[in-house]
């Protein structure tokens, strides 16, 4: 693709951002799609995030993704912001509909959509939703509309019960928050169907942590971790072991991706190239430090 005086410009701001892989991931979309846009990294320091936003509307940048540590404080700073973003209290994605720009936020969609094309049916499922961070939350809004019943442990037990009580009432769903404890995730496993790790346990370089013990998977649970550093987290390795459905991080990586895509161009991602991406970059750089 040539760039020229009508090409549009997206990207991601956050600090640090040297090792983000969403520059790879878009341009091989744009281009697979033969679309006139490029997609470039900016890190953007904490008290640099207005300036940054003022330049992007200055610059007419199109569209934009945030990342830490700038998905919440980004919100002041826009025209509008979509009613799910709102409830979640982030905004991953930006688009710049002509000079107004709108906030957006796919974690939640990605992680659905993940499990759903990995042949993951939601509907009448007890999931298990281990964290209550930013992406936890993100994803929790969306599974709890569909499921039967979720439930949220996170070592710290407020937030694990704060965000179930905001869920329960909000979609009228059974949600329970409680303490990330051995104990609690063990008992609370043996009637999950879904086992979703949102937690940043297991993360390079912490590869060899889990928060659950190989004996209490099954072959019959559907385990999906959102951590893609390393591509397969000890959890994954363990669940695979044991038979288990496991759905990887890249998935969520790539169909988050692959949303804010549909944002910025109103067309269906070319997920498979996008995913191929991804996965050629993380192999080749092995661990990112
Ligand atoms: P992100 O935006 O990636 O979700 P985050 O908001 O910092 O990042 O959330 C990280 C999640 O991992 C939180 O649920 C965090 O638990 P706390 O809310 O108690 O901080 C969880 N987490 C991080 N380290 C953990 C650990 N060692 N044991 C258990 N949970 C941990």
């Amino acid at each position: 693709m040539e760039i020229s005086g009508r090409t549009k410009l997206c990207c991601v701001i956050g600090d640090p951002v040297e090792h983000t892989l969403s520059p790879v991931m878009h341009n091989v979309a744009f281009e697979e799609l033969n679309l006139n846009f490029v997609y470039l990294a900016f890190r953007v320091k904490k008290e640099e995030l207005r300036d940054a936003i003022l330049g992007a509307r200055s610059l007419n940048i199109h569209g934009l993704n945030v990342t830490m540590p700038h998905k919440t404080a980004v919100m002041e700073h826009l025209d509008e912001i979509d009613s799910m973003a709102k409830s979640i209290g982030a905004v991953n994605t930006i688009l710049n509909a002509g000079g107004k720009l709108v906030g957006y936020v796919t974690d939640g969609v990605g992680a659905v959509r993940a499990l759903k094309e990995n042949g993951v049916n939601l509907e009448g499922k007890k999931v298990l939703l281990l964290g209550a961070g930013g992406a936890a939350k993100a994803i929790a809004f969306h599974v709890a509309q569909e499921v039967e019943e979720l439930k949220i442990l996170n070592r710290t037990t407020w937030k694990a019960k704060e965000l179930a009580e905001v869920l329960g009432k909000k979609f009228n769903k059974k949600v329970s928050g409680n303490l990330c404890s051995s104990e609690l995730v063990k008992k609370e496993l043996e009637e999950a169907d879904i086992l979703i790790n949102a937690t940043s346990v297991g993360m390079h370089p912490d590869v060899n942590r889990s928060l659950v013990d190989p004996n209490w998977l099954r072959p019959d649970l559907c385990v999906m971790d959102i951590i893609y550093n390393p591509l397969e987290t000890k959890l994954a390795k363990n669940a695979k072991s044991v038979g288990a459905k496991v759905v990887s991080g890249i998935e969520m990586l790539v169909h988050q991706g692959a949303a804010s895509f549909g944002i910025w161009t109103n067309q269906p991602a070319p997920v498979k190239a996008m995913r191929k991406a991804v996965s050629n970059k993380l192999s080749t750089l092995g661990a990112l430090s």
